[in-house]
């Protein structure tokens, strides 16, 4: 592969043009309509064949019953959201009214495939009956005994539905646990990458308790790699939040400083037991730095020889072909192999929301789910054509996505497919047994109280109607539906690429009036225009004191500092003596004016 690209830190305008982006992807995907059909066709079969395999997952049936568009679904999202880190039972309660009893549990009874999600519909049924309280009747006395049940017994239910929800995505509350637990899958044929929960971390006391973590977890997997192929040995998963309380770009310095030999120290550690280190990738105002830091870890000279660095791509993000390049042109440089997994992205309503918030003049995320998906499809061949420098790994649950990744590869089977521990289980065992290709699963590890964050973007990603894992348990979505050409749909929309259902940042009060514009603090190009704005008044000394009627004497001078550098002089104040206050108070005159006239001035 010989590709001209920049050398150096990764530069990107990191809100390029959606259209020209997703027209260029399109483009280098070199499918054409019968290659494309030909997926679909395969991709349908695969559908098919996941429907009557084995019965759909317990998330996967809550899901579809409960997605994103019923309030319903709403509601328990936020319950599940909030509930694992209420502190009092005053709140917990308050907050399980609010959010179940106004809800309309009486329509999904008796409608999913899942006994137990329609046993949870009954419960959550009665809950909302309880809290509204009753009626006359056989209903009314059910709910009398309920209510006389009281709400500990309420409360103590929805908190173990949501708990049975987490269980379904952590392997084991200890690493040793998930250890056991993975001999399940290995037996199968599938390896594991274990990621330890936490992410985030707010404080140096959190950050080196991760760091510790994550270098425990290593020496205890150390003892399953027993193969001398890195790719067949079991992995980990890293969060950089996780190791560094102020992992963000107005701090680079201290983050280069201090997080890169944090990683490095685990990287050696995955280096002496012969297994994979994976950066997972994580929001997109992180990824300048992200990158800068894997730059930094990866050039260590005591990491040469070492095939198994891993870096995660988001093919959501628009940058996700250009931070290819540079991961591949880094690899060149410095020679090393690595392994780069793509994903479609896991903080979709994050960065849209963000975007908002601040302003920005754009979304660093495509705006439709099937623009996403081509450019996932469109990566993966670039990635497939960068197996000199790059393992490939593939991590999906779509059989869409899948299947177009199998036709591209042709018989080379020099790539990995991925899936999450709790998802995609039925997609990916008939996958490995059709194909001989290799599977290994995500596996988060650790208590529920920091599964929260994980657990919501599992709940946000899947709860959507979009998501393919919501639409395979709907059989009133055709196979062939489920299984549609995401190239389609991208045409389909040529010329307004950017979906107009979702509000660009600065047009988010209509026509009321312009967004206010935000500056990004996190963006290099940001900090920099505000660096320069700023730069003439570093030497500015500034010279304040009263101002009044009639000239003010003043009684000291007091110089001032920065309050965040007390080295950086800002100017002199001129306190007011008190003759300057009585004088003020002297020349004082009621101000005669109409409150409306005070109001608008
Ligand atoms: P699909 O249903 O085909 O795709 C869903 C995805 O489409 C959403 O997650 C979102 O990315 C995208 N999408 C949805 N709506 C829109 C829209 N309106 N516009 C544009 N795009 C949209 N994610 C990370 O961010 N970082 C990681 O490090 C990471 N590691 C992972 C490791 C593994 C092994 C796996 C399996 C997943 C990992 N993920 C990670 C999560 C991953 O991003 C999601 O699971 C994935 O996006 C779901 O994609 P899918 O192909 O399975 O499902
Ligand atoms: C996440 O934590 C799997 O890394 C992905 O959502």
């Amino acid at each position: 592969m010989s590709k001209t690209i920049q050398s150096g830190s990764f530069k990107c305008n990191p809100l390029p043009d959606e259209g020209a982006v997703l027209r260029q992807l399109v483009a280098d995907a070199e499918l054409d309509h019968a290659a494309r059909a030909e997926i679909s066709i395969t991709a349908a079969k695969l559908v098919e064949k996941i429907r009557n395999s084995a019965r759909p997952g317990l998330m996967e049936s809550f899901l579809a019953e409960y997605g994103l568009s019923t309030n319903e679904g709403v509601a328990l999202m936020c319950l599940a959201e909030a509930l694992l880190r209420v502190p009092d039972i005053i709140t917990l309660d308050a907050l399980i009214e609010a959010k179940i009893a106004p809800s309309n549990w009486r329509k999904h009874l008796g409608h999913s495939t899942s006994a137990l999600v329609n046993a949870s519909t009954w419960g959550l049924m009665l809950t909302g009956k309880v809290l509204e309280n009753g009626e006359a009747g056989l209903v009314g006395t059910m709910r009398a005994v309920t209510r006389r049940l009281g709400e500990p017994v309420i409360r103590t239910a929805v908190a173990a539905a949501m708990r049975e929800m987490g269980h379904q995505f952590v392997l084991g509350q200890n690493i040793s646990d998930a250890l056991k637990n993975a001999r399940e899958y290995e037996e199968k044929g599938f390896t594991y990458s274990y990621d330890m929960l936490g992410e985030a971390a707010t404080t140096e006391a959190d950050a080196r308790q991760y760091h510790l973590s994550y270098s425990a977890a290593i020496s205890a997997i150390a003892e399953s790699c027993i193969h001398n192929d890195i790719r067949q040995n079991p992995g980990i998963s890293v969060k950089l939040s996780a190791l560094h309380p102020r992992y963000e770009m107005p701090n680079r310095e201290r983050v280069m400083e201090e997080l890169v030999p944090r990683v490095q120290a685990l990287a050696l550690l995955a280096k002496s037991a012969g297994m994979g280190l994976n950066i997972d990738a994580e929001e997109a105002d992180r990824l300048q730095l992200s990158l800068e830091v894997i730059a930094a870890v990866l050039s260590d000279p005591a990491l040469k020889n070492w095939d198994g660095f891993g870096v995660v791509v988001q093919a959501y993000g628009l940058n996700a072909g250009p931070v290819l390049d540079w991961l591949y042109e880094l690899a060149a440089r410095i020679d090393r192999k690595i392994m780069v997994r793509l994903v479609k992205g896991a903080y979709w309503d994050t960065e849209i929301k963000r975007a908002q918030v601040l302003g920005l003049n754009g979304f660093p995320v495509f705006t439709r789910k099937t623009a996403t998906d081509v450019s996932y499809i469109s990566n993966a061949r670039k990635l497939l054509g960068m197996r000199d420098r790059v393992y490939p790994q593939f991590a999906t649950h779509n059989a869409h996505t899948v299947a177009a990744i199998l036709q591209m590869a042709g018989t080379n089977r020099d790539f990995e497919f991925q899936r999450l521990h709790g998802m995609g289980e039925n997609l990916h065992d008939i996958v490995i047994q059709e194909n001989d290709t290799r599977c290994r699963i995500y596996a988060p590890v650790g208590a529920h109280r920091d599964l929260l964050a994980y657990l919501v973007r599992r709940l946000l990603e899947n709860g959507a109607n979009s998501s393919f894992v919501n639409q395979i348990v709907d059989k009133a979505v055709p196979s062939s539906e489920v299984a549609q050409d995401p190239f389609l749909d991208v045409e389909k929309h040529q010329g307004e690429e950017q979906n107009p259902a979702i509000l660009h940042p600065i047009a988010l009060y209509g026509n009321a009036r312009a967004n206010a514009q935000g500056w990004d603090i996190t963006d290099k190009r940001d900090l920099e225009e505000i660096e320069k704005a700023r730069t003439p008044f570093r030497k500015e000394q500034f010279e304040v004191g009263p101002l009044i009627a009639k000239g003010a004497k003043g009684i000291e001078k007091v110089s001032l500092t920065n309050p965040y550098d007390p080295s950086d002089s800002v100017g002199i104040i001129t306190q007011a003596s008190p003759a300057d206050v009585k004088a003020a108070l002297t020349v004082a005159r009621p101000w005669k004016a109409s409150a409306k006239r005070r109001a608008a001035i």
